[in-house]
């Protein structure tokens, strides 16, 4: 049967019941047409499928495997390994009879304090995009719907059902935006969650704007729009504005509230018609469960060491070097060597978040076990807790033991983090810093041995400021997943290379975010007072120094950059300019490690406001010693362009454009400059555009110069002659200027100039 003939055959009431769910996790069934009901299941890094297929709560799912959050696999900087990850989820899904997978979260980290950010990727919507473009591809290459969420700026967890995110168009479009239309245009994702909040005052799943003119007009999506868990307000007004599926589902209100709104022609059936099409679809996409999940072993039909090692290699992948002063790392221990381990996460691992994201892992590597597997034998790996992690009150027995023991190591390792109870999904952070009873430690531990080295685990960005001195090595290892403390062994002792590199900003104070007097909101609203000046954009805008920059880590060797080439190709105006931009990566160190090349650009003489750099572009190269790789990266026009609100249209402004690569966003090795041949940025010549305006645009000035004309010696007459007036009438619209005697633009000469000008838009 065609989808058009199921939807023949399904009645009013059965069309409805197809825009719910029928459980927490389950699309709605039809039994008499053989429609089954599809599973949903959380999350991004790995599965979350509740044993129960109705249940709301959060904790006891079945195992499965947990890969590094958002927060690390963002600065993997790897689109290859984020796709493994989500095939390798996919797999899973497949495994226990989940039909979609509710991720990636691709939200903008747009403050550090955000809840949630260790489920988002990056404060840059080009890296963002990208890897979840990726995920989307893994997770579907198995035959498992994704689901990218949460569309869009939902950035913040206060007030996270009602806020009202006021941002304006450029910003929505450069910063919030480009990441999912990325994903939906490139990935072909199954199914888009619209977000709990509201957008310039609608809520997101009924703005009309986003889920049908945006997401489905111009980027062609062709999937399920599903609310967020609860996001549905008005069912009849969300489906108008193209929300398909509401979940979980108030059965017996929605259902009832669309077979109404049909009945009484407040709803086009043909509307609903559409939604249930898209569902249907959905359904026939997903598979028969192959093999069928077996309840009593969920994890049957998936390797579980497979996905462990998947996930420790991941781990390091993810890890970024924060500093590394005298080559501290790796270790290099021999028999009789002391390596004291201090801080309590080294023994109970801080390796996910809070929330619906939370998976019940199938292992959990625990570093200090790892670390005193991996040494050489001889070597002697004591341990302190140092303090304890359900309180920032400082335990001084638990202090001294440890500044003890690092007094008689070698090295010292101190695990440091954020409090499991800091970072969840439903509230904010309210600061950024470590709990006092770890960074009251430091000090005291670097003063009996300068030796010391720090891992941290945590899923946002904390402050480094008041205590980065006092370690020589800082590896921040995010919240890596359940193979985090191997992942962490390896790293120390060098057997694999630390190859993440910062996806946000590493800030000084919280008072230097560019989001920070515009966060959380009050009454409801937020403003994104920073604009398009989000993360790295706005510390450079306002050359704030800060810890680490986007874009930062080190490696165990050294690289080099050469023989940067910049070449423009094509034109605008046939459709095929490009950029191409090519250098030669050399590994001048010993050791093999991997190098991401970071294409920043910028465009210095814009007439709009504009970053002082973006990222355009990135890969990721895996150098031997001693051996160069060259790379290419080519820029499209759009790579170049802004959101003109006025003309509603990424536009082109001819120019100068800077091209810097380097190794992050304040490592820039090689620099080039182009000239970009582009059509004049023309505004709209009709009675509401300015004097300035008018006079910006070559056929409109000559078109104003010669209606206006010149008086008898030659001279413009009225406003067009005289410098003063100029000055202060320029920003007056010609419309109201007609009104203003002895300017020699009258009503006439209006009439006459609207007549002669070619309107464009
Ligand atoms: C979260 C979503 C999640 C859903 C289902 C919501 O509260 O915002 O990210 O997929 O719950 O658990």
């Amino acid at each position: 049967m065609t989808m058009a003939d199921l939807l023949s055959e399904l009645t009013l009431a059965e069309k409805a019941a197809l825009c719910l769910g029928s459980t927490f996790w389950h699309t709605a069934p039809v039994p008499r047409l053989g429609i089954p009901a599809v599973m949903l299941s959380d999350g991004p890094h790995g599965l979350r499928r509740q044993p129960d297929g109705n249940q709301a709560g959060i904790s006891g799912s079945l195992p499965a495997t947990c890969f590094p959050t958002a927060s690390a696999l963002g600065s993997s900087w790897d689109p290859e390994l984020v796709r493994r990850i989500g095939a390798a989820i996919g797999v899973e899904a497949r495994a226990q009879g989940v039909g979609v997978v509710l991720g990636p979260g691709v939200n903008i980290k747009r403050s550090p304090l955000c809840g949630r950010n260790f489920e988002y990727f990056s404060e840059d919507p080009l890296l963002t995009g990208t890897l979840g473009e990726a995920h989307v591809t893994g997770v579907q290459s198995q035959g498992v719907g994704a689901c990218v969420k949460h569309f869009a700026a939902n950035n913040q967890e206060t007030d996270r059902l009602r806020v009202s995110a006021d941002v304006d168009e450029r910003t929505l479009r450069e910063i919030y935006l480009p990441h999912f239309e990325r994903v939906v245009t490139r990935a072909r994702p199954w199914l888009v969650m619209c977000a709990y909040n509201r957008i310039n005052g609608t809520h997101a799943s009924e703005h009309g704007w986003l889920l049908t003119d945006v997401l489905r007009t111009e980027w062609g999506f062709d999937g399920v729009v599903v609310s967020d868990w609860g996001a549905v307000h008005d069912r009849v007004a969300a489906l108008a504005a193209g929300l398909d599926l509401e979940m979980p589902p108030n059965l017996g209100v929605s259902d009832a509230a669309l077979v109404a709104a049909v009945r009484d022609g407040t709803l086009d059936e043909n509307l609903l018609d559409r939604a249930v099409l898209r569902i249907l679809r959905l359904v026939d996409r997903v598979p028969a469960a192959d093999p069928p999940p077996a309840p009593d072993d969920p994890t049957s039909g998936f390797d579980v060491d497979v996905h462990h090692a998947l996930a420790r290699t991941a781990a390091a992948d993810c890890a970024v070097l924060l500093k590394n002063e005298a080559e501290l790392l790796p270790l290099h221990p021999s028999a009789g060597d002391v390596i004291a381990v201090i801080g309590e996460f080294a023994r109970t691992p801080r390796y996910q978040g809070a929330g619906s994201s939370q998976v019940n892992p199938t292992r959990l590597d625990v570093a200090l076990e790892e670390l005193r597997a991996a040494v050489p034998a001889g070597v002697h790996v004591p341990f302190a807790a140092g303090f304890g992690v359900q309180t920032t009150d400082q335990d001084h027995q638990l202090a001294a033991e440890a500044v003890a023991l690092a007094a008689r190591a070698d090295t010292v390792v101190v695990f440091l983090g954020l409090p499991g109870a800091a970072e969840s999904e439903g509230a904010d952070r309210p600061h950024i810093a470590l709990p006092d009873n770890q960074t009251a430690l430091l000090p005291r531990l670097a003063a009996v041995n300068p030796n010391l080295v720090v891992v941290l685990a945590n899923g946002s960005a904390v402050r480094l400021s008041d205590w980065d001195a006092h370690a020589r090595a800082i590896l921040e290892t995010w919240l890596s997943g359940q193979a985090a403390g191997g992942a962490t062994a390896d790293l120390l002792l060098g057997t694999v290379e630390p190859a993440g590199r910062l996806a946000e900003t590493l800030p000084l104070r919280l008072e230097d975010t560019p989001a920070y007097l515009n966060f959380p909101g009050e009454d409801g609203h937020v403003r994104y007072g920073e604009g398009i000046f989000v993360g790295y954009r706005g510390y450079d805008a306002t050359g704030r120094d800060v810890s680490y920059p986007f874009g930062h880590g080190l490696s165990y060797t050294t690289f080099d950059y050469r023989d940067l080439t910049a070449t423009v190709t094509g034109r605008v105006e046939d459709g095929d300019l490009a950029v191409v931009v090519s250098c030669t990566v050399v590994n001048t160190g010993r050791r093999p490690g991997k190098e991401v090349i970071q294409l920043y650009v910028g465009a210095p003489q814009s007439q709009v406001a504009r970053p002082i750099r973006e990222l355009k572009g990135f890969v990721k190269v895996d150098l031997a010693p001693g051996t160069a790789e060259p790379v290419t990266l080519t820029l499209s026009a759009r790579d170049l362009s802004y959101w003109s609100t006025g003309q509603r249209r990424w536009v082109l402004q001819a120019g100068p454009f800077d091209i810097w690569v380097g190794r992050s966003s304040r490592d820039l090795r090689l620099s080039a400059t182009i000239e970009i041949d582009a059509p004049p940025v023309t505004v709209r010549l009709d009675a509401e555009a300015t004097l300035r305006e008018w006079l910006a645009d070559p056929a409109g000035a000559d078109v104003l110069r010669r209606v206006v004309g010149v008086d008898a010696s030659g001279r413009p007459r009225g406003v067009l002659g005289d410098q003063e007036a100029m000055t202060v009438l320029g920003d007056f619209p010609l419309r109201t200027l007609t009104a203003f005697p002895g300017l020699g633009i009258d009503r006439t000469v209006l009439a006459a100039l609207l007549d002669r000008v070619e309107t464009r838009g």
